[in-house]
């Protein structure tokens, strides 16, 4: 027990002590990095009906087009992303877990995406006294978490090589509207390429692109996630697309759904 914890606490030290030399080392390779952080936007969901099952998310739908591209990116969301996390208890949780492996695989983060803020309004329940004023005060608590913590840390920790983006969520609560306009209004500012899923899950798409009509469910299923990465993947410059433009790109059946993808 002692020995194990002693030889735990060594290793700690150790990784410490390391962080120069791993960064040396993954210089050395030529692996990249899209790293996915946020909530279960960002992990995954899983369709209970699909066998075997299958937990996918918008974020391994852009790495598989991503990877076309550059066939040495690597994905991380686990440890960084985890559904129910808010703009609060990310901070400490899986934004510190993320911006640690960015930080000691500096130079080597090419894209950052991120979902948060909707399970900030988790606690303002229809029981609440005073629902809007709950509401309103977790818009300014995700704004303020949002715009001094939780984007200052990615910026720094992934650098000026990395590409950042967001998406809104889709969702039928009543302040939808204010936290996607919100978001938008955040990311922008902040240099982030964001989807705007209203664009994409209408009234028209949401039994298609979403789990809402077969579970009640406002996650992006497959096929939804896979045209949110398609349209975020039209925002991003990936270095093979400027070689070989239009090529994969139109081709995409996906794509052809959103010609005009300037979402
Ligand atoms: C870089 O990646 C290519 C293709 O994956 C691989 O063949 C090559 O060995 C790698 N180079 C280094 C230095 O790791
Ligand atoms: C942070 O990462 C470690 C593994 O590196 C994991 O054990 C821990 O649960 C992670 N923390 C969070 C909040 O995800
Ligand atoms: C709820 O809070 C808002 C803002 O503080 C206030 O204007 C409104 O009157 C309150 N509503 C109720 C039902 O207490
Ligand atoms: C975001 O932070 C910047 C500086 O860190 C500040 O100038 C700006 O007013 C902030 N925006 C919001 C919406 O809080
Ligand atoms: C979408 O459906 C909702 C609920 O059925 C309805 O209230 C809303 O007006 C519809 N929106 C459009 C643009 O048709
Ligand atoms: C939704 O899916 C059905 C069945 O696959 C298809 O016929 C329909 O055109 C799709 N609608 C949209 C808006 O993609």
């Amino acid at each position: 027990m002692l020995a194990g914890k002693t030889s735990f606490l060594f290793i700690i030290l150790l990784l410490l002590c390391l962080p120069l030399e791993l960064n040396a080392k993954s210089k050395g390779s030529n692996k990249t990095y899209y790293i996915a952080v946020g909530d279960s936007f960002a992990y995954c969901v899983f369709d209970r009906d699909d066998v075997p099952p299958r937990c996918y998310a918008y974020t391994d739908a852009l790495y598989e087009r991503l990877k076309e591209n550059n066939p040495n990116l690597e994905f991380r969301k686990k440890h960084f992303a985890k559904g129910g996390v808010t703009t609060t208890s990310i901070i400490t949780g899986q934004l510190l877990n993320a911006t640690k492996f960015m930080k000691s695989h500096s130079g080597l983060i090419k894209f950052v995406t991120i979902n948060i803020g909707r399970n900030d309004f988790v606690g303002c329940s229809p029981k609440h006294s005073n629902v809007s004023e709950c509401l309103h005060t977790k818009l300014e608590r995700i704004t303020y978490n949002l715009n001094n913590t939780i984007i200052p840390m990615l910026k720094e920790a992934g650098g000026e090589g990395a590409q950042y983006a967001a998406t809104t969520y889709f969702d039928t609560i009543p302040y939808h509207d204010l936290l996607a306009d919100r978001l938008i209004d955040i990311y922008t500012k902040n240099g982030f390429k964001v989807v705007d899923l209203r664009q994409i899950i209408t009234n028209d798409t949401i039994c298609n692109y979403t789990y809402w009509c077969k579970h009640h469910n406002g996650h992006p299923n497959v096929i939804g996630s896979r045209i949110i990465a398609d349209v975020l993947f039209s925002k991003l410059s990936s270095p093979v697309v400027t070689h070989f433009p239009d090529s994969n790109f139109i081709a995409s059946p996906a794509v052809t759904h959103f010609p005009d993808s300037n979402l």
